[in-house]
This record gives C-alpha cells, structure tokens and sequence, in this order.
C-alpha cells in the first residue's frame, strides 16, 4: 500500500512526463518550436477530449442550455459592436536596453525592467490583442478579419436564431466548445496562456433584475462541477474581480482559481455582461435582439450571465492535480508516479497484459481486448509486469488486466487497481460487467 504522497510542485516535471508518455508536444519542434504554441500527442488528445465531452455533458444535458457551434471568422462589425476593436488591449512596455517586451500591470515594478533590471522603458502603449488576418486575395484594410478573441460572440449573433428555432423561454443558454486566440504579450507556463487556445462557453439569457441570482447559481453549479470530476476541493478558490480587473463589458465577475505549481490562477471566469453585447449588436447592426415574454407580454433584451472556462488550463490543471509520486512497495523500483485521473477522464480505462510472450497468452489478451474495444484500451508485453504497471499508472489508466498461466486452465484474469495495487481474480466472462461497473462507481 501507498505510504507517502507527494504532489506536483514544478511543471517542469509534467512538462517531461507529457512528452515522453504523448500528452503534450511543443509545435513544430523540428523547428526548434513555435512560441507559446503546443500539440496534444495521442494521450493528450484523448484526455482533452474527455474534458469536453464532461463540460458538455454537464451542459447540455440540461433543460435550459443547448449547442452551438460558431465560425471563428464573423463580420468585422461583431467585435466593433461588442468592444473589442476599441478596448481589447493591453498596455505594453519595451525595454530600451535589452529589447524585451512587458505587461505593465504584470510588472514586479512597473518602473522597471523584469529581465535586465534597466529603468530604460519606452512609454506603455495599448497593444491589441486580437490577430488580423485578411478574406480573400486581397490585402486592403477593407478585407480585415479578426480570429475570434472569444467565443461568446458567436453566441450574441445567434441568440435570436436559437431562441426561436428551439423555442427556448428565458432563463435558457447557449453553451459552445471552440478556439479562440489572443495575441498575448507575455503567454507562458506550459499549457496555461497560448496565443491559440480553446473555450468552453455558455452564454445564459436572463431577465434584468435576476441576474444576480443566476450569478449565485451558475457560481454554485460550476463549482461543484469540479468536485464532480475529481479535482481536490483545497487547490480550488473563487476570487471575485475588482473594479480594476473587470472585463469592459462585465458588471461584477468571479474567478474559479486553480492553485497550479506556479500559483494561483484562473481556470474559468463566471461573468455578468448585462445586456451589453445585445444592446450593441441590436445597435450596430439594426436588428432587434429582443426577447418578447408571452406570459408577461413584455419585450426587454435580456441580460447574460456567462461561464467561460479554458479547456486548454482545465486539461493542465487536470494533469497538475492527478500527479502523485508515492512508495508502491509492489517490487520492483519502489517509486511510481501515478496520474490519479477520473476515469471519466482518463485517455485509457483499461491496459491488457499478457504476463510472459508466451503466445497463447499473447493471442487471449488480444482477443480479450479485443471483445472490450468498447474501453479505450492499450497493449503491453514488453518489460517486466511490474514496469508494466508504472507505465500505466504514470498515465493514469484506472485498470490493468493481466493474462497469465492459471488463466489458461480457469479462465480468469488478475485485475489490479491503479490507486490501491489490489489485485483481484475475476472471471473472462465477467470482466466486461466488473469493469463498467467499477469504472461507474471508481
Ligand atoms: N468570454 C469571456 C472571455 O473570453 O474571457
């Protein structure tokens, strides 16, 4: 058994174990890399995937909120009306002396620069931070497109089409999965501020004057939801915005922190936007974005409370608290790194392993594995078992399946847990059934 713990405490070393075991690559590393830019490997993927797929499920198997998927290319006039051309920026510092760049208010000392040390700074400018590019063959500023800074604004632009083709009553949301990307100043810290980054974000459409107690509720309902994933509730925190950190379109704003090796940081932003967009896409674009209320035969344009949540620093936070470095005591190298993963979230549930290369093992794992494809599953016969096994923990697969000699004669196979080491003797045919079940109720 397990009799010390110890957790992450420098993303260098989930930076390794992410490349070596396929989580996470540096883009275009044959290249020698692109800035702040990173590919998910086969693990990664998968992983990722599962992060949305729980986001969306706790989403949008709900009454109230339904789908949307968005072109990341809009009009140019969206991000006029919601803001972003005018206010979407940050102030920018360069340092005379050694050329490098800063966030001011990121600054230790504004006065001074973080790397050199040198009180050499150009006067701070705002520096927008949305990518330009250009539709069709032509260069010319009529041409200009934006990639889009957030996906909320898909949503706005939609709100009319949605409510009516669903016939959806307020209180209802739009909820959507997508990239997003911000020329950040100073992006860092693995995985956490990328240029190119993904969103998962739902848009809730409410009555003015309830938007606070949706605030209340959508605080609750998304706090919980990382306990229900798994996350240890201690390296979690709401920290309400002040005035001089809230977004220009947000009334009042809550951060969901995460306590990351590198401190604590925001993982998701529950925001209340009022009618802000609504009333400056209806104004910029002269069409009514009102929601006419049949009981009480009103017509108002609704305020929205927001949950935006970055799945590219939810997947690292994921990795961040799974980590665990513990004595196994199981033989072997005494040490494993384990991934503690919800097996909701785990890239594989179940890892079959035939315990020598004697074929007639080799071909039951396989058909074994094969007849439970429905399990994400790996192979492995390579290496002693016990290696075996610190390779599936360090991924975090919640089951392993050894196939060896006895099963031969009484058809059974040794099932043993990632987070206890207890082995247990379960029948061939039971295995299907024993695994959904434990993987039910983990
Ligand atoms: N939609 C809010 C944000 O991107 O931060």
């Amino acid at each position: 058994m397990a009799s010390q713990h110890k957790t992450l405490d420098d993303l260098a070393t989930l930076v390794s174990l992410c490349k070596r075991r396929g989580f996470v690559f540096q883009s275009s590393e044959v290249y020698g890399g692109l800035n702040s830019c990173w590919d998910y490997g086969p693990l990664g993927v998968e992983l990722k995937n599962n992060v949305k797929r729980v986001w969306w499920d706790a989403m949008t198997l709900r009454d109230d909120v339904v789908g949307l998927d968005a072109s990341i290319l809009m009009a140019p006039q969206v991000w006029k009306a919601s803001g972003h051309v005018d206010g979407f920026s940050d102030p920018l510092v360069e340092c005379k002396k050694c050329k490098s760049r800063h966030r001011v208010d990121k600054m230790k000392d504004p006065k001074k620069c973080d790397t050199c040390g040198s009180s050499e700074l150009s006067e701070p400018r705002n520096f927008n931070l949305m990518f330009k590019t250009f539709m069709g063959p032509v260069e010319e500023s009529a041409a200009v497109v934006y990639l889009r800074p957030e996906t909320a604004q898909g949503i706005y632009v939609n709100f009319e089409n949605v409510q009516i083709s669903m016939r959806k009553k307020i209180p209802f949301g739009i909820a959507q999965i997508g990239k997003a990307f911000r020329n950040e100043i100073t992006p860092g810290n693995f995985t956490f501020r990328t240029r190119e980054f993904e969103q998962m974000e739902m848009q809730y459409f409410v009555k003015p004057g309830s938007d606070d107690e949706f605030m209340n509720m959508w605080k609750e309902v998304r706090f919980s939801f990382y306990s229900k994933v798994g996350f240890k509730m201690e390296n979690l925190r709401f920290h309400q915005h002040g005035k001089g950190e809230l977004a220009h379109y947000a009334k009042d704003a809550y951060d969901i922190e995460y306590k990351f090796p590198f401190g604590w940081n925001e993982l998701e932003g529950i925001h209340n936007r009022t009618d802000f967009d609504l009333k400056n896409h209806q104004q910029l674009s002269g069409k009514k974005l009102e929601y006419f209320d049949e009981a009480t035969k009103e017509k108002f344009i609704p305020f929205v409370v927001e949950t935006s949540a970055g799945c590219d620093r939810m997947t690292l936070a994921v990795m961040c608290d799974a980590y665990r470095e513990e004595l196994a005591g199981e033989g072997e190298d005494d040490k494993r790194v384990v991934l503690g993963f919800h097996p909701d979230l785990a890239p594989i549930k179940v890892a079959f392993l035939p315990l020598s290369k004697k074929p007639d093992l080799m071909d039951l794992s396989h058909k074994l594995r094969s007849d439970l494809r429905h399990f994400k599953s790996q192979y492995d016969e390579s290496a002693s078992i016990g290696k075996r096994y610190r390779r599936q923990d360090e991924i975090g697969t919640p089951f392993c399946v050894t196939i060896d000699f006895e099963t031969l004669n009484d058809k059974k196979v040794t099932v043993r847990h990632r987070d206890t080491m207890v082995q247990e003797r379960v029948s061939m045919d039971q295995l299907n059934l024993y695994i959904t079940e434990k993987l039910k109720n983990f």
